[in-house]
This record gives C-alpha cells, sequence and structure tokens, in this order.
C-alpha cells in the first residue's frame, strides 16, 4: 500500500488533477500529514458522501492535522482560533442555529428573484470591457468583480468600500504569505465587518446584514463572523470558477460553441465546470470522534481525514469516462459544493451566477481568445482555492 507523503496540489495540465492522485487505486489512502501525523485521504466519490455524512467527523477544525505545511497554526498554538457566528467551522446543534437563519435568504426562489438585477451586473462589466477595449484580464474586469459586487449588493456592504475587503481576502487566503500575515488580514477584514455591522445597526437597509442585525437573534461578534464568512466564501470562490471555467472554454473551442449557441446547455454546463475543474482542491477537512469504518479501513479517533475533491469528482465508479469535459454531460452529482449539513449554503447563488455569466461573456466576445500562450497564463497552484491569477485575452 503507497503512503503519501503530502497532499497533492501541483497539476501538470492545469485543468487535471494533479499526477499523483490518478495513480491512486482505491478510494481511501493513508496519508502523512504536514506535522508528521499520519491520517487519511479520500479519493472515492461514495466515501466522501460518507465521510460528510456522517456526525462523527467534526469540522471544527479542533485536532486537525494541516494536510499542507501552510495550513500549520501559528507558532506556539495548537488549533486555529475559530471566531464566533463563523459557521462552517461548527458542529450541530451550533451550526444549525445559525444555518436556519440563512437558508431562506439563499433558496432556489431567492435566487430567482435576483437574476434580473445579476445580468444587469454582468452586462455593464462586459459593456466596460468593450469600451476600455482589448487586451483585457478577465480576473480584474470580469471574475472577480461579478460575484463581488452580487454579494455586496445581497449583504448590503458597499462595493465603493471593496480595497477593504478584496485585497484582504486575497491575503488572507493567499497560502505563499506565513500564516500570522493571513491571521492578521483575517483579523483586518472581520474589524471592517465589525464597523459595517455597527453602522447596519444605527441606519437600517433592505439588505442582509441590517435584517439580521435588528432580528435580534444574533450578537455582534457572530453577526460579524457570519458576515465575514459570507464575504468572503461569497467572492472568491465564484471569481476562480469564472476565471478557470473561462480559461478551459477557450482551451475547447467546440465545448464553448456550444455554450455560446445552445441556452440550454448553460445549466449542464455549470455543473460539468465544477466536476472537471474542483476548485476546491483542498478538503473538506473532518477529524474523527470515534473509530469509524470505511472502505475496509478504521478510521481512528483524533485522526484527520481530508477529501480531495479533484479525485472524488473524476471518480470511475461514479461518472463515466470522468476525463473528459463534455458540456452537455447529464447532471450527475459533482461534489464541488460539498454534501450533507455544510454543503454550500451559496450553492444557487453561485450556479446563477455561472450560468448566467460564461454564456454572455462568449456571445458578447464571439472571437474571444487567449492573449499569451495557454503556458504563461499564470496559476494559483497553492491557493486555498485553486485558479488563475491573470487571464490576459483579447478578441
Ligand atoms: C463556485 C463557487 C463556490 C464553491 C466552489 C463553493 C464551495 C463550497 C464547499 C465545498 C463548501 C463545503 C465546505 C465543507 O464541507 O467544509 C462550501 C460551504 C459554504 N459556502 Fe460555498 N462555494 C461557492 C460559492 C459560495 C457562495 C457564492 C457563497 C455565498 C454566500 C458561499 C457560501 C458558503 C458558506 C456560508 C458555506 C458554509 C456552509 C455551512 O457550513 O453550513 N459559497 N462552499
Amino acid at each position: 500500500m503507497d503512503i503519501l507523503q503530502a497532499l497533492p496540489l501541483e497539476r501538470d495540465d492545469p485543468f487535471e488533477p494533479p499526477a499523483v492522485l490518478g495513480e491512486l487505486h482505491g478510494p481511501l489512502h493513508r496519508m502523512i500529514y504536514a506535522d508528521g501525523r499520519p491520517g487519511w485521504l479520500v479519493t472515492g466519490h461514495a466515501e466522501a458522501r460518507v465521510v460528510l455524512d456522517d456526525p462523527r467527523f467534526s469540522n471544527t477544525s479542533q485536532g486537525a492535522a494541516p494536510p499542507i505545511k501552510e495550513l500549520a497554526p501559528p507558532e506556539g498554538l495548537t488549533d486555529l482560533v475559530i471566531p464566533p457566528g463563523f459557521f462552517i467551522a461548527m458542529d450541530d446543534p451550533g451550526h444549525s442555529r445559525y444555518r436556519r437563519l440563512l437558508t431562506g435568504h439563499f433558496s432556489m426562489r431567492r435566487m430567482r428573484l435576483l437574476e434580473p438585477r445579476i445580468q444587469e451586473i454582468i452586462d455593464g462589466l462586459l459593456d466596460e470591457i468593450a469600451r476600455t477595449g482589448a487586451p483585457a484580464d478577465l480576473v480584474s474586469a470580469f471574475a472577480l468583480p461579478v460575484p463581488s459586487l452580487v454579494i455586496c449588493e445581497l449583504l448590503g456592504v458597499p462595493y465603493q468600500e471593496r480595497s477593504r475587503f478584496q485585497a484582504t481576502t486575497a491575503r488572507a487566503v493567499n497560502l505563499d504569505s506565513p500564516v500570522e500575515e493571513r491571521g492578521a488580514a483575517g483579523a483586518e477584514l472581520m474589524g471592517y465587518l465589525s464597523e459595517l455591522v455597527a453602522r447596519k445597526r444605527a441606519a437600517p437597509g433592505q439588505d442582509l446584514i441590517s435584517q439580521l442585525a435588528t432580528g435580534g437573534e444574533l450578537s455582534h461578534e457572530e453577526l460579524t463572523g457570519v458576515a465575514t464568512l459570507l464575504l468572503t466564501a461569497g467572492h472568491e470562490t465564484t471569481a476562480n470558477m469564472l476565471a478557470l471555467g473561462t480559461f478551459l472554454l477557450l482551451c475547447r473551442p467546440e465545448q464553448a460553441e456550444l455554450v455560446r449557441t445552445d441556452p440550454g446547455v448553460a445549466a449542464t454546463a455549470v455543473e460539468e465546470l465544477m466536476r472537471y475543474l474542483s476548485i476546491t482542491h483542498i478538503g473538506p477537512i473532518r477529524v474523527a470522534r470515534a473509530d469509524v469504518p470505511l472502505a475496509g479501513r478504521t478510521i481512528k479517533a483524533g485522526e484527520t481525514v481530508t477529501l480531495s475533491l479533484p479525485a472524488v469528482n473524476r471518480d470511475p465508479a461514479r461518472f463515466p469516462d470522468p476525463g473528459r469535459f463534455d458540456v452537455t454531460r447529464e447532471a450527475g452529482p459533482q461534489l464541488g459544493f460539498g454534501h450533507g449539513i455544510h454543503q454550500c449554503l451559496g450553492q444557487q447563488l453561485a450556479r446563477l451566477e455561472m450560468r448566467l455569466a460564461y454564456p454572455a461573456l462568449l456571445r458578447r466576445f464571439p472571437g474571444l481568445r487567449l492573449a499569451v500562450p495557454a503556458a504563461e497564463v499564470p496559476l494559483r497552484q497553492r491557493a486555498t482555492i485553486y485558479g488563475v491569477a491573470a487571464l490576459p485575452v483579447t478578441w
């Protein structure tokens, strides 16, 4: 049996999972974590769902071993500190208290009401790109502003204050910087949101933070944590999907053509892009609270389990011909938004943004192509969320 010495992250091909993952046999593997402790890596789709469904696997990160050295807690601490309200890192029942307050605000029905405004935001940005002229960096001109503008409107964060959260979020998730610096960026971001929550309490608007601020269920600190989670989760991830997904489509013109010309394809294309690219490439991560049997082995209490979504979403036991990128593939259960109690709260929002953005971009610029050779597009190989740092295009 092979023992992995670290979580494989580097991709030889920007659209393929790390090669090491393709050489593994079976759904569950021994992996040595960055602090020397042994743990596990899940690469099977069925096994990943079992882990995410089982409350014996905790998501508090307490006691978790770091799958890569960059995720180790700061010197002198054994665990990362989780702020109040940061429910992605809580188990039930604590977690469900927050989730219950928020679910209705992110339902499919609620998101549908946002559709015209999201389309307007997308069209406005495309107008601006056309006005400025070629070449353009699609990350800064489109992929980042689309989800940022949308989540700002939803939460009630003034977009003109984006310098206070976009760069800070980028710093907080940039694994090239030392953990202390990332912690400082996170604290700065929370400081900004704490100030904003206070402003909303004093002068509420129609937005989500105002509604939660006046609802009386959350303390100031809790709402600050919730708002920080929603703002960061709401723009970094979708931005990376929009940019990396466009990069892939530009490299597969026949698939891009289907997205451009067939309105019925957008929804399946989004699921296939999510499956194929799996930008959440570190985790979800869980810690076993009891001995749990899985795939014929026993995961011992206290051991860390990391899911590899790039492998899970290419599991041949679940997806026929998993290496084939096909935007018409029948929508299958890709796990790019997770599964179980922590499954992505904003998934309907992200889906809607992507479903509108890719076709609109390809229709507006039918001659859209890379402005540099594909090999020169800078990749975010060791970031928390995989993607491209820039996407130079022309048309
Ligand atoms: C393409 C874009 C997105 C991807 C790939 C993505 C991915 C994920 C994944 C994999 C999880 C589960 C984490 C775990 O189990 O530990 C998650 C949770 C979450 N996501 Fe997303 N996400 C995206 C967009 C969004 C958006 C737009 C929002 C907006 C609010 C959002 C908010 C959240 C929140 C709040 C959670 C935590 C849910 C909970 O713990 O109950 N995400 N996301």
